[in-house]
């Protein structure tokens, strides 16, 4: 999709779909009310028939039968002023193109509630004008989203390639849907590696990808092979990927910015292609989604692909185990001991606890790149499903200033991340009679004691955090901006805390 800017004037108006701004029962803008009157107050007329107050999520379309160029017009609920977010103008923007695409229109359009004057655009303003700007075409590009490459007849034609935005801010808006657009094309790359099946996206096709990512200004890539990972000594990686028929690729993607490097960062993603569970099997409902468990790898990916483009001035090493996590003949058994590359030994009683096995010897491969802060994204636990339900990560780590910062990189991007404690005594029952350590802790609290188990693996000197995004990164209801699927959640966050370090 192409984005561009406009001053916020009537002869401006040239798109065949205009999106208006509605809050408490008017029109946000004076050009909205400009274009009413010329409408002979159409607009007016049905706020008041219909009783539309501008909820968040209210839309109507209206059709203009040829008063203004534009053919049609959809109102759009912006709810109360005084609770600006982006969160709204993504949802606005998600809903504008896909009226566009069932109207089979090429270009949309829609005014910066800022633009407006008076109380509803100083409580827009409060918002900085890029990340206005980026929240629209994030909603743009998030709405327009389809997962089609299985299905023979393409149903939903999308036909809106071209976004505007009326403004009087043209250069920070202009910058702001730049940055939106690339945050949108890296969720939504995301999106496409998750929802592909897991027979098709197996880890020699995640290593293909990561070749692909490696190709582009400023990124290298390594990948090891079985051989390889055998060399360095992933003895917890292999348990998990030996009860498959497909090898495990280990990827270690690394982007240099340009000018002088100042900080280093570790971006470690669980990366199970699919997860049955292993021996320790999973029942049939519970694997019906588990190509999704490869999530945090493909955030991963996105993340790495999209910071050339947006010239982040941090090194990131972007860093994944992937495999399957199958019950073939070969497959671990309940009670092995593997030894990790760290040099500690597990006791695996539970094979459906593969993602801190991986995740083990990531980190430790990520902490001799001395990183200055490593952070790991993992569908690790059901039990963070339990805990915060589907819109909401968990977050653990040694160091509060990153779980912050991590934190309101999520705010800015809605998407939601919530801290869960590292309970300290619970470590004790990650203790085993005959290893360090064994892979699954207590009855209770099962994300802390996933997160726990990884810390092991960490440097108390390098702040760490651990996003368990098991419950955000799959969606059962399509909404605007994600049908159902995987939804690409944390990539935005990550790009924002990466632009911002
Ligand atoms: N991939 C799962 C976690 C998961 C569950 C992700 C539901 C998304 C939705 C993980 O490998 C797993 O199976 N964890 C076990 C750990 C347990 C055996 C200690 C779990 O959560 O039940
Ligand atoms: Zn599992
Ligand atoms: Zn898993």
């Amino acid at each position: 999709m192409i984005f561009h800017t406009r001053p916020p004037r009537l002869p401006q108006v040239k798109a065949s779909l205009l999106g208006l701004g509605v809050s408490k029962g008017s029109l946000a803008t004076p050009l909205g009310r400009e274009i009413d009157r010329r409408l002979g107050g159409l607009i007016t007329n049905v706020l008041k028939r219909e009783e539309l107050k501008g909820k968040a999520g209210e839309m109507r379309l209206l059709e203009t039968h040829g008063k203004i160029p534009a053919a049609n017009i959809l109102l759009i609920g912006l709810g109360d002023p005084q609770k600006t977010d982006a969160e709204i103008l993504r949802k606005a923007a998600a809903k504008l193109v896909r009226t566009g695409d069932r109207l089979h229109v090429s270009s949309v359009m829609i005014e910066d509630p800022a633009g407006s004057g008076g109380a509803t655009g100083s409580a827009w303003k409060k918002i900085p004008s890029d990340l206005r700007g980026a929240g629209l075409a994030e909603g743009a590009v998030l709405g327009h989203y389809r997962f089609n490459l299985y299905k023979s007849s393409e149903n939903h034609a999308k036909t809106v390639r071209e976004f505007l935005v009326l403004t009087s801010e043209e250069t920070a808006i202009g910058r702001g849907l730049g940055r939106g657009k690339i945050f949108g094309e890296a969720t939504n790359f995301a999106r496409d590696l998750v929802n592909i099946p897991a027979s098709d996206m197996t880890p020699r096709r995640m290593a293909l990808e990561a070749r692909k990512i490696g190709r582009l200004p400023r990124l290298t890539a390594r990948i090891f092979d079985r051989k390889g990972i055998e060399r360095m000594g992933m003895g917890c990686y292999l348990a998990v990927a030996r009860g498959s028929t497909e090898p495990p690729y280990f990827l270690h993607l690394h982007y240099r910015p340009a000018g002088k490097i100042q900080k280093k960062i570790a971006l470690i993603g669980k990366g199970v292609t699919f997860d049955s569970g292993g021996l320790s099997l999973k029942g049939a409902q519970s694997m019906e989604t588990m190509k999704d468990d490869m999530s945090g790898a493909a955030a991963m990916l996105a993340v790495m692909k999209a910071l050339p483009l947006l010239k982040v001035p941090v090194e990131v090493h972007g860093i994944s185990a992937v495999t399957e996590n199958m019950p073939g003949g070969s497959a671990g058994k309940p009670g092995d001991i593997a030894r990790s590359m760290s040099g500690k030994t597990v006791e695996i009683l539970n094979t459906d606890a593969e993602g801190r096995l991986t995740l083990a010897d990531a980190i430790t491969y990520a902490l001799r790149q001395k990183p200055n802060a490593a952070i790991d994204v993992a569908t690790l636990t059901g039990a963070c499903v339990i805990a915060l339900g589907d819109l909401c990560s968990g977050i653990l780590g040694n160091n509060q200033k990153l779980i912050d910062d991590l934190i309101a990189s999520g705010r800015r991007e809605g998407e939601r991340i919530w801290q869960l404690p590292l309970v300290d005594e619970y470590r004790e029952e990650l203790k085993s009679n005959v290893a360090d350590l064994k892979n699954v802790g207590g009855k209770w609290g099962g994300t802390i004691n996933g997160a726990l188990f990884i810390g092991e693996f960490t440097d108390p000197k390098v702040p760490w955090a651990q996003i368990d995004i098991a419950g955000p990164s799959w969606t059962e209801k399509d909404s605007d901006e994600c049908p159902k699927g995987g939804t690409g959640h944390i990539v935005r966050t990550l790009l924002d805390f990466l632009s911002r370090y």
